[in-house]
């Protein structure tokens, strides 16, 4: 069989790693663009070992190809920065031996942001859990008999334990939409319809903060988009509540509806764009791009204290990713818009 450096770079482009093809010996014969660009230019003809110094490696080969014993290692490297790969030795056909540099470098991050992630569900259950315990303490003690202060207590027992369950009722829902993220929507749905369907269902939440929601739309608007219409529903539900919970009592919540236009209000063709704006305190503008990370809150006891765990922009965000749409947050003047596109199918008839 006649490996070429084609053959090579066409069955590491497959993994899209460093690999290098070796004789017996350990000299290596071919290597893929990622090896040169990682040993250097000029390793072709000469020893692997000149390049990786890793003690077991020239054995391993030779054991590769006189045993038929594949082996792999854990190497590190510094460039610019520490480097990992996983490095695994297989025989090809008696004569030559692949190596392959697998790069996992990134993988500690990708722990770390898990890691982040416990921490920060756990710190979220613990001070609403604290808070009940301390309770149950105080009725199990010194209030046992105090019916007063069973009075007091109960309602903000209740109002954690409901904390804690729309911080885990949170979690669920974007680890669903997670999961959906690279199933594409198939629902055909007028957007126009789901959004008025949403505002009648939050529209007395809304009066009970002497709020109003009005939705606003260019007569063409009314493009059918493809879409969960679950999630969708989701989507604004979510904009909505935010707009009620952080908006001014008394002041209008408007949805304006438009075809055609961007996020930034110029001509795009073949999007829906949606906005929510609400009057209220002006977000900072360090805050804004970073609202839709998890658990993300301006105001971190504010925000808390109105029964949010700052999911609710990270789960809208997943829901548009899956929908090919975008998300952008302005905040001028007290006024806080926070605008959607998302590509539309067809212009029904
Ligand atoms: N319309 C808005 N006006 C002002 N601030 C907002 C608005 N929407 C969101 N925010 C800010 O962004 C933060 C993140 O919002 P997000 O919806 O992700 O979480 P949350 O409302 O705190 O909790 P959850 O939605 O999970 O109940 C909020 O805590 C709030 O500080
Ligand atoms: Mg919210």
């Amino acid at each position: 069989m006649q490996i070429t450096a084609q053959t090579l770079d066409n069955l590491s482009r497959l993994t899209d790693e460093a690999a290098v093809l070796t004789d017996a010996e350990g000299t290596i014969v071919v290597a893929n663009e990622k090896a040169t660009d990682l040993l250097g230019h000029q390793i072709v003809g000469n020893p692997l070992e000149a390049f990786i110094r890793l003690p077991d490696l020239p054995a391993a080969i030779r054991r590769a190809n006189a045993e038929n014993l594949p082996s792999r290692f854990a190497y590190s490297r510094m460039d610019v920065v520490k480097r990992q790969f996983n490095i695994s030795v297989a025989p090809i056909d008696g004569q030559h031996v692949y190596v392959f540099l697998q790069d996992t470098t990134l993988e500690p991050t990708l722990e770390r942001l898990q890691s982040d992630f416990v921490a920060n569900v756990s710190h979220e259950l613990r001070s609403p859990l604290n808070a009940l315990n301390g309770f149950i303490e105080t009725l199990l003690g010194p209030a046992a008999d105090d019916p007063e202060a069973q009075q007091q207590f109960l309602p903000i027992m209740q109002s954690e334990a409901a904390r804690m369950q729309r911080l885990i009722d949170g979690l669920l829902s974007l680890s669903r939409f997670e999961a959906e993220a690279y199933r594409p929507p198939v629902d055909h749905i007028k957007l126009l319809d789901l959004i008025q369907s949403v505002v009648a269902v939050k529209q007395a939440q809304a009066e009970a903060e002497d709020m109003r929601i009005v939705v606003q739309h260019a007569p063409e608007a009314t493009a059918l988009i493809l879409a969960d219409a679950d999630e969708m529903a989701e989507v604004f539900h979510n904009l909505l509540e935010n707009a009620i919970r952080y908006g001014d009592n008394g002041t209008d919540i408007i949805i304006d509806m438009a075809e055609n236009i961007g996020l930034r209000g110029t001509h795009r063709q073949g999007v829906l764009r949606v906005r929510v704006i609400n009057q209220g305190k002006t977000i900072d503008a360090r805050h804004l791009s970073r609202l839709t990370e998890r658990f993300y809150r301006v105001d971190e006891g504010r925000a808390r204290s109105m029964g949010g765990s700052g999911l609710g922009l990270a789960i809208v965000k997943h829901i548009l990713n899956r929908h090919r749409g975008r998300i952008g947050i302005t905040s001028d003047n007290g006024e806080t818009c926070v605008a959607l596109i998302i590509p539309t199918l067809s212009t029904p008839s």
